[in-house]
């Protein structure tokens, strides 16, 4: 069955391109401060760019001294090289290596990380475009920037991070000295579990950013893309208005906003014209008070310093992602449903534990789908955190209030709030659906779309 959806996906005359790629411990600089880390060599990992329809060849080789996988995030690819240990691989060892190879079948903006323990809140993250050799007319140049929190190699690391989650049982409790959890009144409560010394943009801080030169008048598409573990990011541009053109790779309707909010793995591309002065990409780590950025550069000097833009920044209204609504070319119809499961999110409980339907991830658990289904997931969030909530393989799409919102691979369940996503199943195997906090998904917030015969 997976071997016939890849045959489906092939295209006559598709380009072949092979990539070798390395996981190891380095030492990366973010900007006048020295992690030490895990990565594929550089933080962010270096870009792979192909276009729709190549076949992708990559052999990861595992320097690590722990056992690793890839993650190809939000490509419906075939499900034997999706990267999730234990369901649809086994781990490659440490010395080990693995030959992943697939199809892309949709073009966008989309990003590959291990889907081993906790490793994402590590280095190991790069984003993977998928051209579309139609897209172009609307803008000049392209920026891709991928978003992150970090705190590996600075005293700490995410496995001994979430070993404290466990051990003390709930995240927000007040420890004295420690400081105080992130809210968030557009999350609807808390805005994470974790403390973050540093909010990171194309990997450096926002006090040493990347500038990426540029002139005015000049459209850039920009790929904004969430690899962090822990934060959502609100971003704009400020004094310049973002033309929204996809959401996780798929075309929506283009919306013209200030500012965009996007959960951990959501991924959003957005059109700006370069004013006459350098602007920043800001992005504003939600309910954190810091912030990450990248400078576009037109030589003339910005009109305040970054600091000041950024409490501006925070004042604007953001609008629901969730009402970005999905062009006519690729949104799925309002049908009934063949099958309607619910997922209802709750956490944190005993030991840190966050639960799909009360229950922990359990592999050998999943909900049933058939090939051919209309596949409606109904996810009902009943803790205080939002949770992006993600599906492998498939591109659903979000019923908001009953209206067509966009497609995506990932949409965020605010707390007390219930969200509904439609898909079509028509790429059997083992499907990892599951909060893409690192840290819920590592404490049980995973399951399984199981198709079955
Ligand atoms: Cu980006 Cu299952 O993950
Ligand atoms: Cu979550």
């Amino acid at each position: 069955m997976v071997a016939a959806a890849e045959r489906a996906r092939q295209i006559a005359g598709a380009r072949r391109t092979s990539i070798k790629l390395t996981a190891l411990q380095t030492e990366v600089d973010l900007g006048g401060i020295t992690a030490n880390t895990w990565s594929y060599g550089e933080v962010p990992g270096r870009e792979i760019r192909i276009r729709r329809g190549d076949v992708l060849n990559v052999e990861l080789r595992n320097q690590l001294q722990r056992p690793t996988s890839v993650h190809w995030h939000g490509l419906a690819l075939r499900n034997d090289m999706d990267g999730v240990p234990d369901l649809t691989q086994s781990e490659i060892v440490p010395g080990g290596s693995f030959a992943y190879e697939f199809t892309a079948p949709d073009a966008g903006t989309y990003w590959f990380h291990p889907h081993s323990g906790v490793q994402l809140d590590r280095g190991l993250y790069a984003p993977l475009i998928v051209e579309d050799p139609e897209d172009g007319g609307n803008y000049d140049t392209e920026l891709v920037v991928v978003l992150d929190d970090w705190l590996d190699g600075l005293g700490q690391t995410p496995d001994a991070v979430f070993d404290e989650l466990r051990a003390k049982g709930m995240p927000n409790m007040d420890h004295g000295s420690m400081p105080a959890m992130p809210k968030s009144e557009l999350l609807g409560g808390d805005a994470g579990d974790v403390v973050y010394p540093h909010m990171l943009a194309n990997g450096k801080v926002w006090k040493a950013p990347q500038t990426f030169t540029t002139k005015p008048g000049q459209r850039i598409r920009l790929r904004l893309i969430n690899a962090a573990a822990d934060t959502a990011f609100r971003v704009g541009v400020p004094g310049v208005s973002m033309t929204v053109t996809h959401a996780d790779g798929f075309p929506v309707v283009p919306a013209e906003l200030d500012v965009v909010l996007l959960g951990m793995g959501e991924r959003l591309d957005c059109v700006v014209t370069v004013p006459d002065r350098t602007v920043p990409v800001l992005a504003l780590a939600e309910g954190r008070g810091s912030f990450a950025q990248v400078l576009l550069s037109t030589g003339v000097a910005a009109s305040a310093d970054s600091e000041a833009l950024a409490v501006e920044l925070a004042k604007l209204v953001v609008p629901e992602m969730n009402a970005l609504r999905a062009t006519d070319s690729v949104a799925l119809p309002l049908r009934e449903p063949d099958v309607t499961h619910d997922l209802v999110l709750e956490g944190p409980g005993d030991k840190y534990s966050w639960t799909i339907n009360g229950k922990v991830y359990d592999p050998t658990e999943g909900l049933p789908v058939r090939s051919g289904q209309f596949v409606r997931l109904r996810m009902q969030n009943k803790s205080q955190m939002f949770h992006p909530m993600h599906v492998h393989g498939h591109t659903f799409q979000v019923r908001a209030n009953g209206k067509t919102g966009p497609r995506r691979d990932t949409a965020t369940v605010l707390p007390g709030r219930e969200l509904i996503v439609d898909f079509d199943a028509n790429n059997p195997g083992q499907w990892l659906t599951h909060c893409h906090n690192v840290y819920h998904g590592e404490a049980g917030m995973m399951t399984v779309l199981s198709y079955v015969e």
